[in-house]
């Protein structure tokens, strides 16, 4: 079981999320709570209990919860009581819960929520096949809820492995970097968000078109977010992120203030570019040189006014959307995300 600690970093989205929506943050709660108890007893029903252990590692070492709570935000827009919504909060932190295990072998990660990675705990043979468990227990649910939920989850699972292969395979041409990061985020990270949303939505049984606003809202907020992961990889301290600093630079992946660089003709910049053109990834004293550089970089700023710009263009999206209580919610995640420190 997580510890105290372990849960408030867990609500630390909803604590900032909510403190003017009692009411709501009230149901919230009570609802992250049953989600959580629906999600553990899932990961146990794992047989071996070697398996049991594996799937529930990363899930009991933290996290933000952030998908089902937008699962449980977007059915707010429906009956939020309605049979299955938890299921449907529990499917997106299933599908989460695999993307990291997978993704963690791929950028050969060590350090994920404060505690050792699956692949460094257990290998990659175990993070993948339990990878693949926890996708498969997770369309054992969805195949119990809305007609909608399975095409929608394998639409999402596609996009995710979309993304993240041609952030892999990398642009055609240097002039196509931009849109070709858009691209990847949007569907590397944008797309399960953005299912959180519609799920929750359907389950509920939102009126007609509800859906389809939230899962707009949701992708403009999914680029968002990755957009303020990238920047935190760059600022925040490892034992604030609770994985390792810099990493997007070890494994040669370019978050977008790095691609602003390298596209940029800022001649302040120029150490650093010729840095980050560095064939084999970036390694002790030359990355924490790279991460100072980036830091002072103006492109962290531009990186910044991105997020921001997609941001607002989430907030539009809610307009739609009758206002109340949740839309005010969905408003101060933006708020959230622009300000979040983890
Ligand atoms: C973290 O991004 C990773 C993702 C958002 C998605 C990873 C997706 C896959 C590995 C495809 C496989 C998908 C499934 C459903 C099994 P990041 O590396 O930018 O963030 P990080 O710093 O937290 O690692
Ligand atoms: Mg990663």
């Amino acid at each position: 079981m997580p510890t105290l600690i372990e849960r408030a970093r867990g609500r630390s989205i909803l604590a900032r999320l909510t403190v003017r929506e009692r009411a709501l943050e009230r149901r919230m709660l009570r609802s992250l709570d049953r989600v959580e108890a629906r999600l553990l007893a899932c990961l146990q029903e794992a047989d071996p209990p070697l398996l049991a252990d594996v799937v529930g590692h990363l899930v009991t070492a933290g996290g933000k919860r952030m998908r089902p709570l937008l699962t449980l935000l977007g059915a707010e827009f429906g009956d939020p009581g309605a049979e299955g919504v938890m299921d449907a909060a529990v499917v997106t932190e299933l599908i989460h819960t695999a993307s990291l295990h997978h993704d963690d072998v791929m950028d050969e990660a060590v350090i994920r929520h404060g505690v050792s990675t699956v692949n460094a705990s257990w290998g990659n043979l175990v993070a993948v096949r339990s990878g693949n468990w926890l996708l498969a227990k997770a369309a054992q649910l969805s195949a119990g809820l809305v007609p909608e939920a399975v095409p929608l989850q394998a639409e999402a699972s596609e996009r995710l492995v979309r993304g993240q292969i041609r952030e892999l395979v990398g642009p055609a041409r240097p002039e196509d970097r931009l849109p070709h990061y858009f691209e990847v985020v949007s569907d590397k990270s944008a797309s399960l968000l953005s299912f959180s949303l519609r799920l929750g939505a359907l389950q509920a049984g939102a009126p007609r078109g509800a859906d389809e606003t939230l899962e707009q809202y949701g992708e403009h907020l999914g680029v968002a977010f990755q957009i303020s992961d990238d920047l935190l990889d760059i600022t925040q301290p490892s034992w604030q992120l609770g994985k390792e600093q810099g990493k997007d630079l070890a494994v040669g992946v370019a978050g977008l203030p790095v691609l602003l660089v390298l596209e940029g003709g800022d001649a302040g910049d120029d150490e650093l570019r010729e840095l980050l053109t560095r064939p084999d990834g970036l390694h002790g004293a030359e990355r924490m040189r790279a991460l100072t550089l980036l830091q002072g970089s103006s492109a962290m700023g531009r990186a910044q006014a991105f997020m921001e710009e997609r941001l607002g263009a989430a907030r539009a999206a809610l307009t739609a959307l009758p206002p109340g209580a949740p839309r005010r919610a969905l408003d101060m995640l933006c708020d959230v995300v622009s300000s979040r420190r983890q």
